[in-house]
């Protein structure tokens, strides 16, 4: 089998066969596909798509280029959630440390950012010390030991997603329903949890621009779950606009925490509540929806959550410290005010996740090259969102930059963010749908 071949066909809108598509990742996972075939490949996937065939073999063979971790040992339900990536979307940092309280081990393997998303091991970079590229024995100690482990993507677990992901993170390939669907579920399966929930994210600041688009992922997430005998549960939520106020590593720690203390913006608890009560009811652990919000309000009214992100922390060699003093991450230089425009009441209409997404790129959040560093001091602390009253030259944001050229950057982007109505608009909802 030649790769060229299996490019010209895929550009053609040829199916593969499973041969093919294990040919391709046995090459990707041993490096004999360069990356400049395998990118190309990639860009013809996103073009002609695949069919469930084709997606749930892509799935089972990533999810075999390296170990398929056992976790029964570690007791009868071990659960995962996955977010396919957002603007604003620190639900893991909020969600382990909370679900581990409430008794239900949780197994997280996590990615960097991806396109213009954050990813959870960048925001967990901004604890000083933390490390999240744990080997296996070590991540399944952690769980057996504390309840719960994050952990980066490694060599030895699903090694052709993590090698597929950042050639598309720098090649305009990401936006693929079998591409995302694949990565996602590969991973989950071969970081073992049995209790697996999705969250699948809608609209700018997300991959899937339309409810519809994200239902057909949440869909294929769930077949392929279920061909691959590992049932997943997936939700779809809104990412019209960033989920919370804070985008930018730091500053989104720093939204977790307060979320783990019950201090949260409103969006973001009600996805943590959501998602939370969906793993509660699953392990059967409480019978409905209000009785999951019980438990998991208790959790942070009573400090046990926090107590459980502090718990995480040591765990994984950060400074615990960070709880109490903010200022020991990294923190920017400067703290400029973003302003409504013009004069009078209005209300925030629209408010562009990806332009926000975009805004914190160009002070230094993200990557344009594959393993750039990072800048995970700076983003943007929104005042409102959609829906919002606000008042004409009021402070409706915080841009934190590093410099004043940054800012002025950041600040154009996010005037094309914005925009504003002069009547009432409803505040958007941030369930849309389940699939199971
Ligand atoms: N998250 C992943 O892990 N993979 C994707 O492709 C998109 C989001």
């Amino acid at each position: 089998m030649r790769m060229v071949d299996l490019i010209l066909a895929k550009r053609s809108g040829h199916t593969h066969t499973k041969a093919e598509i294990d040919f391709i990742i046995k090459g990707v996972t041993d490096a004999s596909i360069p990356d400049y075939q395998l990118s190309a490949w990639l860009m013809a996937v996103c073009w002609q798509g695949m069919n469930a065939d084709e997606t749930a073999w892509l799935t089972d063979a990533m999810c075999h280029s390296g170990s398929v971790l056992d976790l029964s040992a570690i007791g009868p339900l071990v659960a995962d959630k996955h977010s396919t990536g957002g603007v604003g979307d620190k639900t893991t940092l909020v969600f382990v440390p909370l679900l581990a309280a409430a008794g239900i081990p949780m197994a997280k393997l996590s990615g960097r950012g991806l396109g213009h998303t954050g990813g959870t091991i960048d925001k967990l970079d901004a604890i000083p010390g933390f490390k999240s590229d744990l080997t296996i024995d070590h991540f399944i100690k952690q769980v057996k030991d504390i309840g719960m482990a994050i952990g980066g993507q490694t060599s030895e677990l699903a090694p052709a997603d993590g090698k597929i992901y950042a050639m598309r993170d720098v090649t305009g390939t990401v936006e693929s329903i079998p591409l995302i669907a694949a990565s996602v579920v590969s991973k989950k399966i071969a970081a073992g949890a049995n209790l697996i929930i999705l969250d699948v994210k809608c609209g700018r600041g997300a991959f899937m621009e339309t409810e519809e688009k994200a239902t057909e992922l949440a869909k294929t997430m769930v077949a392929v779950g279920h061909r691959l005998k590992r049932p997943v549960t997936a939700v779809v939520t809104d990412m019209e606009q960033p989920l919370g106020l804070a985008v930018g590593h730091t500053l989104e720690v720093i939204e977790a925490i307060e979320t783990l203390k019950g201090d949260g913006p409103a969006d973001l608890q009600e996805l943590c509540m959501e998602l939370g009560s969906l793993a509660l009811i699953s392990a059967g652990k409480c019978k409905d929806k209000e009785a999951a919000h019980k438990i998991l309000r208790d959790l942070m009214e009573s400090g046990k959550a926090l107590e459980s992100f502090r718990t995480l922390i040591k765990a994984q060699g950060g400074d615990p410290a960070i709880i109490e003093n903010y200022k020991l991450m990294p923190t920017a230089k400067h703290k400029f005010e973003f302003v409504v425009p013009g004069q009078g009441t209005k209300w925030v209409e629209h408010l562009d996740g990806r332009k926000v997404a975009e805004a914190c790129k160009l002070m230094g959040a993200g990557r344009t090259k594959k393993g750039e560093p990072i800048n995970l001091a700076v983003g943007v602390v929104l005042r409102n969102k959609v829906g919002a009253k606000v008042e004409g030259g009021t402070a409706i944001a915080d841009i934190y930059a590093d410099s004043q050229q940054d800012y002025e950057a950041a600040r154009a982007k996010l005037e094309e963010a914005f925009t504003f109505s002069e009547k009432a608009v409803k505040m958007p909802s941030i369930i849309k749908a389940s699939v199971s």
